[in-house]
């Protein structure tokens, strides 16, 4: 493995004992995009249980492994997941929207974005072993409990929504754009 690359960090309870446990999602899962999208947000929810120890315990042991990977999470993945429901799941249940939970949504990500972009300073300073910055645990603090509740929301109601709601040939096209994005990148 080159020395710049983060190890890989395997799913969940396959770790190799003080990683982060959370790999990227293979894309092979696109087969069902509803149940990628739900995935993801699994382990989202995971990689916010090590932001928020890594924001309360900046020195510790493994923080500096956790920094750097979940500074790719949230500078190039995270971005990616935002696009698949902006640009291609949310316009498809924009016919079941009648009380604005999809503008409350796309609220959440520009305030999630703007947040992201202080705790990932944070993190590459951390990630290089240096000091995280003064305001970084506040700041991702912060940014755990807005996305912890953003997830909270997307699967008590959005998930349910767009698996009655979506027609096949909906699913089909969401697989398709999901799968385009990802070989662009
Ligand atoms: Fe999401
Ligand atoms: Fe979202």
């Amino acid at each position: 493995m080159p020395a710049d690359e983060v190890p890989p960090i395997a799913p969940s309870g396959a770790g190799t004992g003080g990683g982060a446990d959370v790999a990227p999602l293979q894309a092979a899962l696109l087969d069902d995009p509803l149940d990628f999208l739900s995935a993801e947000h699994a382990r989202q929810t995971v990689l916010l249980g090590h932001l928020e120890r890594v924001a309360r315990d900046p020195q510790g042991r493994t923080a500096r492994e956790l920094a750097a990977a979940l500074l790719r999470w949230v500078t190039e993945e995270l971005p990616l997941h935002v696009a698949d429901e902006e640009r291609s799941l949310y316009p498809r249940l924009a016919r079941f929207d009648t009380e604005g939970m999809l503008a409350r949504l796309c609220e959440d990500h520009r305030r999630d974005h703007a947040l992201a972009a202080l705790v990932g300073a944070g993190l590459r300073r951390l990630s290089a072993g240096r000091a995280p910055g003064p305001g970084f645990a506040g700041e991702a603090l912060k940014f755990v409990a807005n996305h912890r509740a953003h997830l909270a929301l997307e699967e008590a109601r959005l998930a349910p929504l767009a698996r009655r709601g979506l027609m096949p040939e909906e699913v089909a096209a969401l697989a398709a754009e999901m799968s385009a994005r990802r070989r662009r990148h």
